[in-house]
């Protein structure tokens, strides 16, 4: 090749290097142009889908454009994570997770993502306690009598889950555990679907969050045996923890985070990041999370940050406790 046509193709791809490296630039600094998606991993109708749905209207407002809740449902959340980490990462694709991102790990013999490698960190979100509901006409009526008849029945009760890295199958394996013994699991793509049937009286047991079980607790559609948290809740003081009834240390909380694919530009996640704050700080937002005794996490934790190392913390947390404890279902 001449000397000339190597300086001229030479320039041409400096020329097609600053082109690309301005189109991308643009496109961070003009982001968002088109609406974004929201990827919840259960079912609609369900305790994440309800903190997302929340979220996505003030997160819209406060980038300029709408927030698409999307569902992808199945193994317990692993589906929609695994989507997720393939995703273009381009801030179009956000991830609304809970503490079933660390627990996954040890509770799949391999999965097709690593939480650690494959995802970028928006921040903590907020942390929802659980209750241990029962079918209305469910024969046992306290506590006491729960851990006498499931003693007596074992595998004749039921207890729904939403799958393998659900928070609903983590703290009834951990109730199982406990109690020594084995009942029959019924898993279903989210807690939502399994409420319906928990009403309905198609299954005897579910722990589930929070979110929206309280209303149905106080109307006496479903019983409650016992919170899941050390603490009694201030939306029903009168409904003992699973601690104070003899299961000593017993301490299910759910934690919850957005993610988004490995890769994302800096100022993109800055400005999501800003956009989450802005959804948690907003009045309704807080009503509403308040009424269902749903914490929104310290400010100082809504960062890149605090996610990352929280995830790390609880996968080395939960991995040992799942594997030493044989959970599995
Ligand atoms: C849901 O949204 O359905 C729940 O978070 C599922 C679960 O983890 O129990």
């Amino acid at each position: 090749m001449k000397k000339h046509t190597l300086i001229q193709s030479g320039i041409s791809l400096i020329a097609l290097f600053s082109m690309a490296f301005s189109t991308a630039s643009q496109a961070q600094s003009n982001y968002p142009t088109k609406p974004i998606s929201l990827i919840v991993p259960f079912a609609a109708g369900g305790p994440t889908d309800a903190v997302a749905r929340l979220l996505a209207v003030p997160m819209g407002k406060a980038l300029g454009q709408t927030v698409v809740v999307e569902n992808v449902v199945g193994a317990g959340g692993t589906i929609a994570a695994t989507k997720v980490a393939r995703s273009t990462p381009d801030g179009y694709t956000l991830f609304l997770h809970h503490m079933g991102m660390a627990t996954a790990p040890a509770l799949y013999d391999s999965l097709p993502y690593d939480p650690m490698k494959d995802f970028d960190y928006v921040g903590q979100v907020v942390d929802v306690p659980m209750l241990m509901l029962g079918r209305k006409d469910f024969p046992p009526k306290n506590f006491k009598e729960l851990e006498a008849y499931i003693k007596a029945n074992k595998e004749k009760v039921t207890m729904a889950n939403a799958g393998p890295g659900a928070v609903s199958q983590l703290c009834g394996l951990i109730f199982m555990s406990r109690e020594g013994v084995k009942l029959t699991t019924i898993p279903y793509k989210g807690t939502g679907p399994a409420l319906t049937d928990l009403m309905g009286g198609q299954v005897d047991l579910l722990c589930d969050q929070t979110t929206q079980t309280i209303p149905y607790v106080k109307d006496g559609r479903v019983q409650v045996y016992g919170v899941t948290t050390p603490k009694r809740l201030a939306a029903l003081p009168n409904v003992p923890t699973l601690d104070e009834q003899g299961l000593k240390g017993f301490d299910v909380k759910v934690w919850h985070g957005l993610y988004l694919a490995k890769g994302t530009p800096t100022p993109i996640l800055e400005k999501i990041n800003a956009a989450l704050k802005k959804a948690l700080n907003d009045p309704d937002v807080k009503a509403r999370l308040n009424d269902s005794n749903i914490d929104i996490v310290a400010m100082n934790k809504v960062s890149p940050e605090a996610l990352k190392s929280h995830l790390e913390a609880e996968i080395n947390k939960w991995g040992p406790i799942i594997r030493k404890s044989k959970i599995s279902d």
